[in-house]
């Protein structure tokens, strides 16, 4: 079951996923979106598709469909790689089994990741909170990275849940996030758990800064290269410039699932062109659509990773992920 996400925030309705091609139909729609569930959704994608069929073919054309249905979130392929990796030894009376079991234990894990970014980032608020002397700590986020966008918690949001239900007063400006609105799921995740939020225009954030009224910025992330750039949704890197023109710390909270040690820098990453009709200008003009954009690591403050707040430097990254290659 999902949550079709196409609904919300006007509606909350689930979803039955019942076969591979529901799977990547609903990735591809975006009814599931958000890199770290993308990823488990395509891992229980699999064990549906191993129900249907356990032999190798199978499981490779599962795997090589559901890599095909977005290629930014590098949680998707570390989620296929990892099941298929796991189900390759396993007989193919018992992968079924295997594969739900699998994906289950994934989906623990990610949760169990963000609520650890929460509990390093919810430090890295209460610090400059102090540094403001306590006040009211305004903070804005890009897109959608909440529980919506992962199985529990989210990424970018975590800390601000355990802000909020730590007593520390936030208040978020949550960018509206053109041209799909994930910014409106965020206010509907934000307004059920009672924190004070504000919607704004993509472009309102740059002025917002300069009129010395954003704290902090945390935004989420589908994938960090190994010299630590950052991709994240399209408009993430024009926050990051605004920011560091005035001094405004801008963190990125990153699952180590969405860490693609493949890529030297920012401009190995795919970047999704999705439809022009996303747009809403019909065909009447011409359209480009990229979906996502790449922040250099300087303009990054800080990863908040589940291990820790990391610099985003190559460094810094091996040593807190010695088992990343
Ligand atoms: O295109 P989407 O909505 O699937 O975008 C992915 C995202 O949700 C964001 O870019 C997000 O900040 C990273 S996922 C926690």
């Amino acid at each position: 079951m999902i949550v079709d996400q196409t609904l919300l925030p006007e509606r909350f309705e689930t979803a039955r996923l019942a076969t591979l091609d529901d799977t990547a139909r609903a990735i591809n729609t975006m009814q599931v979106r958000g890199a770290p569930l993308i990823g488990i959704t395509a891992a229980f994608g699999v064990a549906l598709a191993m129900r249907a069929d356990p032999s190798d073919g199978a499981l490779h054309h599962a795997t090589t469909v559901l890599r095909a249905t977005r290629p930014t979130a590098v949680n998707l392929s570390w989620a296929l790689d990892r099941i298929k990796t796991g189900l390759r030894p396993v007989p193919t009376d018992q992968r079924a089994g295997h594969a739900y079991a699998l994906a289950q234990r994934m989906a623990d894990e990610d949760a169990a990741a963000c609520e650890q970014i929460g509990v390093w980032g919810v430090e890295v608020l209460r610090a400059r909170a102090r540094a403001l002397g306590g006040r009211l700590l305004n903070v804005l986020t890009h897109c959608n990275a909440g529980w919506l966008a992962t199985v529990d918690w989210g990424t970018a949001l975590a800390p601000i849940y355990q802000a909020h239900d730590a007593g520390l007063p936030v208040h978020i400006w949550v960018d509206e996030t053109r041209p799909r609105n994930q910014g409106l799921l965020t206010a509907w995740e934000l307004a059920q758990h009672g924190v004070p939020h504000t919607v704004i225009v993509d472009n309102a954030g740059g002025h917002l800064m300069r009129e010395g009224r954003v704290d902090c910025c945390i935004v989420g992330t589908d994938r960090v290269a190994a010299n630590g750039d950052v991709a994240n949704k399209i408009g993430t890197y024009l926050k990051a410039l605004a920011a560091f023109d005035n001094q405004v710390p801008f963190y990125v909270a990153a699952p180590m699932s969405s860490i693609d040690w493949t890529a030297a820098d920012g401009a190995a990453i795919p970047i999704e062109e999705r439809a022009g009709d996303e747009l809403g200008h019909g065909a009447s003009v011409p359209v480009a659509n990229p979906g996502f954009d790449v922040t250099p690591a300087r303009l990054v403050t800080g990863l908040i990773t589940e291990r820790g707040v990391v610099r985003p430097d190559r460094t810094a990254l091996r040593e807190m992920f010695p088992e990343g290659q």
